[in-house]
């Protein structure tokens, strides 16, 4: 594995009563897009703001490449931002605003020109470098902003909340495209989101912070299969989550009893060692994805662990429906199912009896949280 690009070492971020980062630790590697997520308020702009000299960290070091840069101002870091805002300047053209950083660095001028030429062509701005940017829309704005950044030929490219100007349609087109862009000029971009769809479409890897603690670093698929606890199960995708009341491991088995579960028989290597600790057996939670969940008028055999609720909301997905299953007790759980089912199932009116059910191999055995 390549030696870390960046290193984030023991960040900490103190604004007054605030502690927006809590000893953060992470290593991104050369070349990969590296996405930082997490809910509104958790550090993740403050973390790149720290990454890019913007913010003083309260204790701990970043290193480049191995090189403590923890005290260098912004402008001697090889690292660029493109801001959530992508300022560009309405007065100059699109070729003008390009030009502007390398013009600040003294470049000299037929070095600009093909660097800003070929900075235009990365975008696909070529046709465009005499436009003020009042004449262009909102995702040709954002790829001037992405020009500008491009042109200093940073190491690392820090992009906050690069798409979230976007309509939902130019956002996807977009994301494909910085994708390919990161592809062709090989630097490491580090982008936060709080849309885990943009992040796990997009991403290497991704950390997952919450309060300002990183919770898991992983790829999309290894956050989705195995998260680390019952937020980030929560948060990367959706997911029916049940209280663990008491458990008994024996002979490589777990049987559990969970809120409105029957039991639950799982195979383990060995007990997890959240259960083990001193916490009650209710931080443990049992959960499943609503894709594993099956929606019958029948009851299941015994075999499965099944749930009898009645038809709550429906909402049409295009390719297949999410089902709200009401159980008796106030709560819901949702199961994706396809649209023919859906058709084919009492109304939410009727208030018929029906049954969810899943293989317990399908649940995922988790912490609440991990502190
Ligand atoms: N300059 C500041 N002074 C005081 N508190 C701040 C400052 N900047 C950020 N904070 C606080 O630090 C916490 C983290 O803020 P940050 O902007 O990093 O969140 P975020 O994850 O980027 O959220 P969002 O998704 O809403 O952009 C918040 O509670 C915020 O109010
Ligand atoms: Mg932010």
């Amino acid at each position: 594995m390549s030696d870390p690009i960046v290193s984030i070492r023991n960040i900490s971020k103190q604004f007054d009563s605030v502690l927006a980062l809590d000893d953060v630790s992470i290593d991104i590697r050369p070349g990969e897009i590296f996405a930082l997520l997490g809910p509104s308020g958790c550090g993740k702009s403050t973390l790149l703001r720290v990454i890019s000299g913007f913010e003083t960290p309260t204790s701990g070091e970043l290193l480049l490449d191995g090189e403590d840069m923890t005290q260098l101002p912004p402008n001697k870091r090889p690292i660029n931002m493109v801001f959530q805002s992508y300022a560009v300047f309405p007065h100059m053209n699109v070729e003008t605003n390009v030009a502007y950083g390398l013009k600040m660095d003294k470049v000299p001028s037929d070095e600009i020109k093909t660097r800003v030429a070929t900075a235009l062509a990365q975008v696909h701005l070529e046709d465009f470098a005499k436009r003020m940017p009042d004449q262009l829309s909102g995702g040709q704005r954002q790829r001037v902003a992405l020009a500008r950044a491009l042109v200093k030929k940073p190491r690392v490219l820090l992009l906050d909340e690069p798409l979230s100007a976007l309509d939902a349609k130019l956002r996807d087109a977009m994301r494909l495209e910085l994708v390919k862009l990161q592809e062709t000029v090989g630097i490491t971009f580090i982008i936060v989101t709080h849309d885990q769809a943009e992040a796990m479409a997009m991403a290497d890897r991704i950390a997952v912070l919450e309060s300002g603690k990183l919770r898991q670093v992983a790829t999309p698929e290894e956050l989705y299969s195995h998260p680390i606890d019952g937020f980030v199960a929560d948060f990367i995708g959706n997911i029916n989550s049940f209280a663990v009341s008491s458990w008994h491991a024996d002979n490589g088995q777990i049987s559990l009893t969970a809120e409105h579960l029957n039991t639950v028989v799982l195979a383990i290597d060995e007990t997890p060692a959240f259960l083990l600790s001193e916490a009650p057996a209710s931080d443990a939670v049992l959960a499943v994805r609503p894709e594993h969940v099956t929606v019958s008028l029948t009851q299941p055999d015994e075999n499965h662990v099944s749930l009898r609720g009645t038809l709550g909301d429906v909402a049409y997905q295009g390719q297949h429906c999410i089902a709200e299953i009401r159980l008796d007790n106030g709560t819901s759980i949702s199961a994706i199912i396809d649209n023919a089912l859906a058709k084919s199932l009492p109304s939410a009116l009727e208030q018929a009896p029906i049954w969810a059910f899943w293989q317990a191999n399908n649940m995922l055995l988790l912490p609440r949280k991990v502190d």
